[in-house]
């Protein structure tokens, strides 16, 4: 059976061990090195008690262990989920250790150092010179339920809030059903901080509790408003108004539009149905989702209400999962030429 060698960056990260959960799950990665900044030479397990069982042995590398390994692998997947800021740098530094051996790795990377095809408007949005601009025309940044071909060597993953967003944004621009300007209310768990408690994202502050942060000013609408802008040639405005909420995992996003003509629930919901046709992750649901019917899955759930005037689509995924590693998985998976569905097909536990 194939093995593709699989490194992971972001080290001791809430990303990296969902994605060291993953491929500990997955029949065809193998994980070959996880680079850690702070904890070279510790084991995963010590990291990460839940995997200790699944990485026995194993402990974190450097980068500069990193650099050789994927020099000497001449194929391998880096899935990479460092903070942005620093993940472009480090993947170039990877890629030209690669290319300098004549290695061929594929990139996935989850931080938003590749997700803006124009590195001043990455610039504009997150104010820092990008860290690799001349590898940015290397990365497609797309849900893969979006992209039926891949045309770059290398993928941006779009992010939790934005795989929420897309997934009901895309559709709608692309059935030209609505006004291109939507509407969206979008709760996330704590998880979706990182690790590094601080004292506005930390759990005891955020659980028992809910608010809105960086309403209209969040640095993931321009994000969504460029990818939804590449798949369907069409521009949108975003209103975009996030919320922590009081649980660990997970995101309900809530988006509305205007219709551009009447059209009942039970219509709009075929539409859905009918554009995420043979899509495996997406699940169109005549009622409302619930964040445990998907909670630690790789699906994503839908579902549509309308009055005459506004529809509103409700989507739900796990923010760690769907909404990072396993979207990273599902594309590794595109990439490498397997079933979409390897290692991910678990249903959530419903009960968390
Ligand atoms: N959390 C989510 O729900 C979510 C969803 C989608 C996308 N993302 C994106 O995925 C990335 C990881 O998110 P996360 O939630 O896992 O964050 P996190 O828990 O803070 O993990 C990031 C990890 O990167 C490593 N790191 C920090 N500084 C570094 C440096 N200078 N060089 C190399 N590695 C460094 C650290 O691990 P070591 O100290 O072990 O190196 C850190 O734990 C971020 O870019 C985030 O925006 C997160």
């Amino acid at each position: 059976m194939e093995r593709i060698p699989t490194l992971v960056i972001g080290g001791s990260g809430y990303v990296a061990g969902e994605l060291l959960r993953l491929i500990a799950l997955h029949p065809h990665l193998e994980l070959a090195a996880a680079i850690s900044d702070s904890k070279p030479g510790e084991r995963i397990g010590a990291a990460f008690p839940h995997l200790a069982t699944a990485y026995p042995e194993a402990v974190f590398g450097s980068l500069a262990d990193a650099e050789r390994r994927i020099a000497s692998l001449p194929v391998s997947a880096v899935l990479a989920a460092g903070p942005h800021g620093v993940s472009a740098a480090l993947i170039d530094r990877l890629l030209a250790a690669a290319a300098a051996a004549g290695t061929r790795p594929r990139v996935v990377d989850i931080s938003a150092d590749y997700r803006f095809a124009d590195p001043l408007a990455y610039q504009t949005v997150y104010g820092h010179a990008h860290g690799a601009p001349a590898r940015v025309a290397e990365f497609s940044c797309a849900v893969p339920e979006h992209l039926a071909t891949l045309a770059t060597p290398h993928v941006a993953h779009p992010g939790c809030f934005s795989t929420a967003m897309l997934l009901a944004i895309v559709p709608l621009l692309q059935l030209s059903l609505v006004e291109p300007e939507f509407f969206v209310s979008a709760v996330t768990g704590s998880t979706g901080s990182g690790r590094a408690p601080t004292d506005g994202t930390h759990h005891p502050r955020r659980h028992s509790d809910l608010y809105s942060y960086g309403a209209l000013a969040h640095r993931h609408a321009p994000e969504v408003v460029g990818v939804a802008r590449a798949i369907t040639g069409r521009t949108a405005d975003l209103n975009f108004v996030p919320h922590s909420g009081p649980f660990a995992r997970g995101i309900h996003a809530t988006t509305q539009a205007r219709l551009l003509k009447s059209i009942s629930a039970a219509d709009f919901t075929a539409a859905l149905r009918d554009f995420y046709a043979g899509q495996p992750f997406v699940r169109v649901l005549e009622s409302a989702p619930r964040l445990k019917d998907v909670l630690t899955s790789n699906f994503a759930e839908l579902a549509v209400s309308t009055n005459g005037r506004t529809v509103a689509v409700m989507s739900v995924l796990d923010n760690l999962t769907k909404g990072a590693a396993g979207g990273a998985v599902q594309w590794a998976n595109r990439m490498f030429g397997w079933p979409e569905t390897t290692g991910l097909l678990a249903p959530a536990p419903g009960w968390t």
